[in-house]
């Protein structure tokens, strides 16, 4: 099980509900969307290790997709997070570029609750 925190229900609203935790099976990740302040933004949520992560969607080189509709953010092995536009990879526990043209530039981690079993970006 992940070590997410949990919320009180009272702060349900301020939560964006993403997957139930049961859904996100280890080395998977799932493509969610949200608004913030009017803009919409593309992300994804992993299991890694038996840990849940959330990144934008937005590799820090030019600007690609990590995940597609089709296509898991995890490379082949399920070791790291590939962009596969120029083959950036990434450690999925931090988001940390590990190799490829993203040295100075890590993926944008995002904050992620687990409340009454369902896993929801926190807004704020
Ligand atoms: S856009 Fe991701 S490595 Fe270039």
């Amino acid at each position: 099980m992940s070590a997410l925190p949990s919320v009180a229900a009272e702060n349900f609203a301020q939560c964006v509900p993403i997957i139930a935790s049961s859904e996100l099976t280890e080395g998977m990740s799932h493509l969610f969307t949200f608004v913030k302040d009017d803009e919409r933004y593309e992300a994804f949520v992993i299991r890694f290790g038996g840990q849940i992560r959330a990144y934008l969607n937005l590799c820090p080189h030019a600007g690609e997709p990590i995940a597609t509709k089709n296509q898991s953010a995890f490379n082949s092995d399920k070791r790291y997070l590939l962009c596969r536009e120029h083959f950036a990879l990434f450690d999925p526990d931090t988001g940390k570029c590990v190799s490829g043209p993203c040295p100075i530039a890590d993926l944008h981690k995002l904050s992620i609750v687990q409340l009454d079993g369902t896993i929801c970006l926190m807004m704020g």
